[in-house]
């Protein structure tokens, strides 16, 4: 078991524990924070069967009194619709400002957690408990939430940091792969972004990663919430620094756009994305040192694409790009590889973005 701290100026900590097995440790932490004996538990239908009975009756044989809240499992329920179920039914069994809120799941309930604990009352103690590899490494750390409206994904959301945040490796053994595969992107994304010896272990441990070698997947973990929590530390409220996590994902998002949002899962459209920004680093001479071969080798390992699929309409993508909310006054702005473990932030003008996207394109 180990801690991190994540300090913010604002007013708030964020500790967070990583671990194998680490249920009764987690309450023994919460315990130490100053707040109620009453909680609510919001999870899924999916993970609510393996980890809400060890987790609730740990919290039970510690004093607590536990509210369950069990929401539909799927990014479709990531809505106003299921926060308001959920505000509801806090206001229902009693739930006050000193009652921890703790978020049993992956992204999408972390994110529901996040943005009701932050509204509730004005702001319940939260708790989050990570599940997916994409939570444990990208959604339950940094603070921010959202749920999904009609126009858009996390259309409406807070920043909101999590007093603790708990992540137990043990519950890896029951993600479906391609799960795993989604977070793992997100991992070489950090490596990409801030470590090079962080992407070559990936590289060199695919075997280990795919079988879920515990000790092995703390290690992965811990590397990449250090990555993340130095980029969060310095900008909390996401001005500046922050861009650079967004490496792949504004040419990932005009992909994922294109499909629907059906034909490319988030973590498949990043890869892609990620492909596309080398490609358009090495065609405008910013990168010298091409790794996108050591990229194509992983995502292929991990059953993601490194094609674009040719159904997709390159004017749609274009079209996406153009909306994306990342577009300045001045121009496009992309977070570009300048090597293996830094990239930049790269300011194309308008007219010239067909240019700089038809030679990102051609992956
Ligand atoms: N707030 C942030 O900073 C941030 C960052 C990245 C992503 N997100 C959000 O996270 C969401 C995606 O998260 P996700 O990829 O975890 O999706 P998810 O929460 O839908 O989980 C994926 C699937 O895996 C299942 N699952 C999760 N953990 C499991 C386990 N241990 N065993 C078996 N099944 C398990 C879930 O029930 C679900 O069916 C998106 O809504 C995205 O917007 C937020
Ligand atoms: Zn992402």
């Amino acid at each position: 078991m180990e801690t991190q701290r994540l300090v913010f100026k604002r007013h708030s900590t964020n500790e967070i524990i990583l671990g194998n097995d680490i249920v009764k440790e987690t309450v023994s932490r919460l315990l130490r924070f100053r707040v109620a004996r009453h909680c609510a538990v919001i999870t899924n239908e999916t993970i609510a069967r393996w980890y809400l009975p060890p987790l609730a009756s740990e919290l039970r044989s510690r004093g607590f009194s536990v509210h369950e809240i069990i929401v539909p499992d799927g990014e479709k329920f990531k809505t106003f619709d299921t926060a308001l179920d959920i505000i509801k039914s806090l206001s229902s069994s009693g739930i006050d400002r000193d009652c921890p809120l703790i978020g049993l799941g992956g992204g999408v309930v972390c994110d529901l957690a996040g943005y009701v604990a932050s509204i509730y009352k004005r702001g319940l103690p939260l708790v989050l408990v990570p599940t997916s590899l994409l939570a444990m490494v990208d959604a339950s750390i940094g603070g921010k939430n959202g749920v999904n409206l009609e126009q858009g994904k996390n259309l409406a959301g807070t920043f909101y940091q999590p007093l603790l945040t708990a992540i137990d490796v043990a519950v890896l053994r029951t993600l479906p792969l391609n799960q795993l595969s989604y977070g793992l992107v997100e991992a070489l994304k950090h490596g990409a972004i801030a470590d090079s010896a962080y992407f070559r272990f990936i590289y060199k441990h695919m075997s280990e990663i795919k079988s879920k070698q515990l000790p092995l997947m703390q290690r992965l973990i811990r590397r990449s919430i250090h990555i993340k929590k130095s980029f969060v530390a310095s900008d909390e409220l996401d001005n500046n620094l922050r861009n650079h996590l967004n490496f792949g994902h504004t040419f990932g998002h005009a992909l994922e756009g294109a499909g629907n949002f059906i034909r490319l899962h988030h973590g498949e459209a990043v890869g892609l994305g990620m492909l596309m920004a080398i490609k358009a680093a090495t065609s405008g001479g910013i990168l010298e040192e091409d790794y996108s071969e050591a990229l194509r080798a992983i995502l292929t390992e991990f059953n993601l694409p490194t094609k674009i699929p040719a159904e997709l309409d390159k004017k749609e993508i274009l079209n996406n790009l153009a909306q994306d909310k990342k577009k300045s006054q001045t121009g496009y702005q992309f977070i570009l590889p300048v090597s293996l473990g830094k990239t930049m932030i790269h300011k194309v003008e308008a007219e010239k973005i067909e240019d700089f996207f038809s030679s990102a394109m051609n992956i």
